[in-house]
């Protein structure tokens, strides 16, 4: 029997409502405690729950000391659109929460896994196979934080010891829990808007390209960078982390291979900026030299999984 106990803060979110399902099928139920700022979970499945707002401190330390975690993901996050209309609270939640979060596993020796993103890049950084080590200038609120959280992650782990596993993770595509407000949601509206109107205006240009991954794989590649050994790790910090990049009219010409009629349209938006300063394509050898990351969904494979998962889904609410 496993000894672990885990702690998931923002759980309720697009990856940890999947992440938590996880997490419990391998630990035990009881020995995953998913938390998150809303009173009553709306994604999460059967299990422990407790309400936990992660800009406070002392409520934080008291959920560790009663159930002190061994592992620690900490996904509470406002992603980057959501960041640019309230930076202010973005910074509080997205840098204040995770140097709590830090202190309390300092406090408890706790393993912490915590995603960086793609928007730690900038306009500065090369654009296609962005290396791992590069120029990081990020121009958006969201990404400013996700800089300074790595660097605090590098801190803790040269400072105090701490082991810390961190992924910079592309837009992530899934059906079963709505994105969070980023600047990639299109990829997962898009498939809904097709299955439910057969068409979809969207908010970026048609030749935008951006890195992705399908949840799955996500969700495999986190478990994988926590069960690494420590000693196969050089990168203090987050591992740039691949998979597909696609374009808005290619995902699109996809869905029409599949739904003849399906038309879509572009009214670019403030989004449209962000994407610019992103990554077109990642270079995440490091990531695959050092803990033998592979993805496994392509293009296609992810396009007909999001088609048949987003369908039986609106035919479940319809039943
Ligand atoms: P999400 O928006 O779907 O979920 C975030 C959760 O955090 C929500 O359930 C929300 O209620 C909760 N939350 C917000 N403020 C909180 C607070 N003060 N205290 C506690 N909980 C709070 O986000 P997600 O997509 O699941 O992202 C999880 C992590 O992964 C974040 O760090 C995000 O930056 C990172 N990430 C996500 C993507 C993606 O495409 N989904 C890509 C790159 C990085
Ligand atoms: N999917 C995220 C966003 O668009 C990337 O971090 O904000």
């Amino acid at each position: 029997m496993s000894m672990e106990r885990i702690l998931l803060t923002g759980a309720d979110g697009q990856i940890g409502s999947e992440l938590t399902a996880r997490l419990r099928e391998r630990f035990g139920t009881d020995a995953v405690l998913a938390t998150d700022l809303r009173e009553k979970p709306e994604h999460l499945p059967e299990g422990p729950f407790a309400r936990l707002d992660v800009t406070d401190a002392a409520a934080m330390q008291r959920l560790f000391a009663q159930h002190r975690p061994t592992q620690v993901y900490h996904l509470a996050s406002l992603l980057s659109a959501t960041g640019e209309r309230k930076p202010q609270l973005a910074w509080d939640v997205n840098v204040g929460g995770l140097l709590n979060v830090l202190e309390c596993c300092r406090e408890h020796s706790s393993r912490l896994f915590w995603p960086s993103s793609i928007a730690v890049f900038g306009p500065g950084t090369p654009r296609d196979h962005t290396p791992q080590q590069t120029i990081i200038d990020p121009m958006t609120v969201y990404g400013i934080g996700k800089l300074a959280g790595e660097r605090w992650c590098a801190y803790y782990q040269t400072k105090h010891g701490l082991d810390i596993r961190g992924l910079r993770y592309p837009g992530l595509i899934s059906y079963a829990t709505p994105p969070g407000g980023g600047t990639t949601d299109y990829a997962v509206a898009i498939f809904f808007a097709a299955l439910r109107e057969g068409r979809y205006t969207c908010y970026l240009k048609p030749d935008t390209r951006m890195p992705m991954m399908y949840m799955e794989d996500a969700i495999r590649g986190t478990l994988e960078v926590m069960d690494a050994s420590r000693e196969a790790l050089s990168t203090m910090e987050a591992y740039n982390f691949g998979a597909i990049d696609f374009t808005p009219a290619e995902l699109a010409a996809r869905i029409r291979e599949r739904l003849p009629d399906f038309t879509i349209d572009y009214a670019p938006d403030e989004r449209q900026a962000i994407a610019d300063t992103w990554p077109r394509s990642i270079d995440d050898s490091a990531a695959r030299a050092e803990w033998g990351w592979r993805p496994q969904y392509g293009l296609e494979q992810l396009v007909d999984t999001m088609l048949a998962g987003v369908k039986a889904g609106l035919a479940e609410a319809e039943a």
